[in-house]
């Protein structure tokens, strides 16, 4: 029998599958070791002399490699059901699984909008048939995200939504805000804010600074991000609502949500890979593939995410996964849809920024990437512990590759990271127990 249809085995029986070698991240530290999986679920977790020989198993040689939590993507876009020809939930979760993600949370910004338990049910039946890697709908917050009525959120939650958010826009009218966090509190779901005053921005395509000027490109200020943030904490202050701030791209942005959190207020944030790595010089070529909302901003603002990553202010990275069609990209900057194809980038990004200069070590990593984004939504993963569920990631820190967005398993091409040799590389992704995916 040859290796594939092993593996084709294996999917079709969930049977054992045993890692050996690998260090293994476990809430204990880091080991040597090796782990099985059996059943869906980890199994056994044994030190580098454990017995093993007499397991019949699948085994895969992790010795070099990192053995961690399955990550968790708590901000994504599928675009199915309406932009199909972008992404579906079939390629969405399989550029997921080769970015090393078991679970990944979309968006509602689709066509229909996801503003409905129809929508949720059909997104999350959608995922089953898709694979192993799990998909948590985050349904609208508001009726076709128009930031007026209300959904029916106890309905959208009994569907399968994890949360609500009109992301992709902010709900303009602050009091219609209050009303979402109130309302959501009550069905226990967190609200996920979007934040862009989008008069302030003003028709702005790329950050307000320096190289908006050079450019001739209409600037976005960084208040439109920073007021929206400070307001919409004073809100989940207020109702004691819990609010989760998306794609935190600011220094003050990050501050705000410091100060917010010292006083109390139950809030979680997040910031995307790109907004770690890349900043607005970027886009002095005019690539339509650093256009993203909010926009790269400046190495000040990059230094100062990785600080608020290590005092906790920015609880997780999300990849804000945002597949767009060439024909989408290939016009004029400001023409441009705005969002980068992330899923299969986000791990190298963050590893080649954050790890490899010694910025984070691999566990806060993870942590971020993995344990933390799952903490944020209430999502049973992120631990590799005996009786979890078998969410397991590895990965050879050493391996160097080129971007090449060709080889993508999602639709969407669009990614500034292209001809970039980057560090990390995701070799097999495990979801409950199925090999979800086997790199080379
Ligand atoms: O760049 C972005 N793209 N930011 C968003 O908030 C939405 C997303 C999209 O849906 O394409
Ligand atoms: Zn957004």
């Amino acid at each position: 029998m040859n290796e594939s249809s092993v593996i084709e085995r294996a999917k079709d029986n969930v049977k054992n599958i045993l890692i050996e070698g690998g260090k293994i991240l476990t809430p204990n530290g880091t080991a040597p070791g090796s782990l099985l999986v059996s059943g869906g679920k980890v199994a056994a977790i044994s030190g580098p002399d454990g017995a093993r020989e007499t397991i019949d198993a699948l085994r895969i040689d992790a010795s070099g490699l990192w053995v961690v939590p399955g990550l968790v993507d708590i901000h994504c876009h599928l675009r199915e059901p309406g932009y199909e020809h972008k992404e579906d939930i079939s390629s969405g979760t399989a550029a997921a699984a080769k970015g090393g993600f078991t679970s990944v949370c979309c968006m509602a910004n689709t066509d229909p909008v996801n503003d409905n338990a129809v929508v949720t049910a059909f997104i999350k039946k959608r995922a089953r048939e898709s694979g192993p890697v799990r998909v948590f709908p985050i349904a609208a917050a508001t009726k076709g995200l128009r930031g007026e009525e209300l959904t029916e959120m106890g309905e959208l939650r009994e569907a399968g939504a994890i949360a609500v958010s009109d992301d992709g826009k902010s709900i303009r009218n602050a009091r219609r805000m209050r009303l979402v966090l109130s309302y959501a509190k009550r069905f226990g779901l967190v609200v996920v804010s979007h934040p862009e005053d989008e008069d302030l921005v003003d028709g702005g395509v790329m950050n307000e600074g320096y190289w908006s000027t050079m450019l001739g490109l209409p600037g976005a200020t960084r208040a439109a991000e920073e007021t929206v943030i400070a307001r919409d904490c004073m809100l989940a202050a207020l109702e004691n609502s819990r609010l989760h701030i998306a794609h935190v791209s600011t220094a003050g942005g990050a501050e705000i949500v410091r100060q917010a959190k010292r006083m109390g207020a139950p809030v979680t944030c997040e910031t995307a890979p790109h907004y770690l790595f890349a900043t607005d010089e970027w886009v002095r070529d005019y690539d339509t593939n650093t256009r993203v909302n909010p926009p790269l901003r400046t190495e000040t603002d990059r230094e100062a995410l990785i600080e608020a990553l290590l005092d906790g202010t920015i609880d997780a990275i999300a990849t804000d996964h945002a597949p767009h069609h060439i024909d989408d990209k290939k016009i004029e900057y400001a023409l441009a849809s705005s969002g980068i194809s992330g899923f299969e980038t986000a791990l190298a990004v963050c590893w080649t920024a954050l790890v490899k200069p010694g910025r984070l070590t691999p566990e806060q990593l993870f942590d971020k990437l993995s344990r933390s984004p799952a903490r944020v939504l209430g999502i049973d993963a992120g631990v590799i512990e005996e009786g979890a569920r078998a969410d397991i990631t590895i990965i050879d820190p050493t391996a160097e590759w080129t971007v090449d967005p060709d080889k993508f398993a999602s639709k969407g091409k669009n990614t500034p990271f292209t001809g970039r040799t980057l560090t990390g590389l995701v070799k097999y992704t495990i979801a409950g127990g199925e090999i979800a995916y086997r790199g080379d």
